[in-house]
């Protein structure tokens, strides 16, 4: 098996999980969350998302997340925009990278921006150019890459001509995105195997949901075709206000502690990242579905059953 060394793992709890809870989440509670995660040595944070406050009230709070979180050096902190509005929003609060998005299916992207591709297309060449002005990475995020809940499946080549169209405005990163878990390994392998060579020196990353347990198989594809960077959730938090059927993005921790268990380095405090997910359960008054915060790491030991131990200390 084709495993890389290292992995970059992106937090985007805080924005795909926070967007759809119920409950207003407090802003001081999600400075907490992103400080712990932090802390944790999360090398990249998706904070929050610079969008119409109609569409998405979760977080409009967005410039008061960003002004209260403590920055480390090396974690790259960004936000999810949807045109230059949010851009421009974005890079006033400094952050380190644009994520952009738009939909490989027109009937998500209407339903999720009130656009057509070739409307959203034409505002994030705006945001590209706001991105270059403020000297921030530009990652370009692809919705229902890899099918969508209206449309069912999205023909590759038509995936590939939304990458293209963001490869000409600027993006250094191209996000897939599985938005509601409909991706398979072997649908996830063939769509890189055509795109990568395709577009060189585009850094890929891969945006799973959990929906259908088919998140960390996918992701297993994917680091068999080279890529190293991959958008978690912490405790499984997450999913799309627009996309009928969405749940929850790969846990974070369950993802590293799959890493770590594979000696693929993280640079994440696995421990650390598991109490976060506690906390957020405390915030959001619920259990997570996260399984090795209930279950521990592949590394947990149990005292032997009191007739075994007997046994093995007779013999
Ligand atoms: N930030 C804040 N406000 C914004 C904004 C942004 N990025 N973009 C637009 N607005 C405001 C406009 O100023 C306008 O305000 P007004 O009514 O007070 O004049 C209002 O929102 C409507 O703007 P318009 O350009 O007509 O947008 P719309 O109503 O067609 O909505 C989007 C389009 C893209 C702004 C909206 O659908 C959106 O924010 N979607 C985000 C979806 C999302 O986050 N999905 C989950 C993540 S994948
Ligand atoms: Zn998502």
């Amino acid at each position: 098996m084709r495993l890389p060394e290292r992995v970059t793992v992106c937090e985007v709890g805080t924005r795909d999980g926070f967007q759809i809870e119920p409950d207003f989440i407090p802003t001081a509670q999600k400075i907490e969350v992103v400080d712990l995660l932090t802390e944790a040595g999360l090398p990249r944070i998706e904070v929050t998302s610079f969008v119409s406050p109609k569409a998405v009230p979760q977080l409009r709070d967005a410039e008061a997340v960003m002004a209260g979180i403590r920055r480390r050096p090396g974690t790259r902190y960004a936000a999810l925009v949807p045109n230059d509005k949010g851009a421009a929003r974005a890079a006033d609060a400094g952050v380190d990278a644009i994520h952009t998005v738009v939909s490989a299916s027109e009937s998500h992207n209407l339903a999720n921006v009130n656009m057509t591709i070739a409307e959203s297309i034409a505002k994030l060449r705006a945001v590209g150019q706001i991105a270059a002005r403020a000297g921030v990475t530009l990652q370009c995020g692809i919705s229902t890459s890899f099918g969508c809940p209206f449309e069912g499946d999205v023909p590759v080549e038509r995936l590939e001509r939304v990458v293209a169209s963001l490869v000409d405005l600027g993006a250094a990163g191209i996000g897939l995105a599985d938005t509601t878990g409909m991706a398979n390994p072997r649908q996830v392998t063939e769509v890189l195997e055509r795109l990568v060579p395709r577009f060189p020196g585009v850094e890929w990353t891969l945006h799973t949901h959990d929906t259908r347990a088919m998140a960390i198989p996918n992701i297993l594809a994917a680091m068999a075709c080279g890529v190293t960077n991959f958008d978690a959730s912490i405790g499984g938090l997450g999913g799309c206000p627009f996309a009928p059927g969405a749940s929850g993005n790969v846990c974070t921790e369950d993802l590293v502690h799959c890493l770590q268990a594979m000696r693929i380095d993280t640079g994440i405090d696995l421990a650390q990242l598991i109490a976060v997910s506690r906390r957020v359960e405390q915030i959001i008054g619920r259990p997570l579905p996260g399984q090795v915060m209930k279950a521990g790491p592949s590394t947990r030991r149990y005292p032997l059953p009191d007739s075994v131990a007997a046994r093995t200390t007779a013999s």
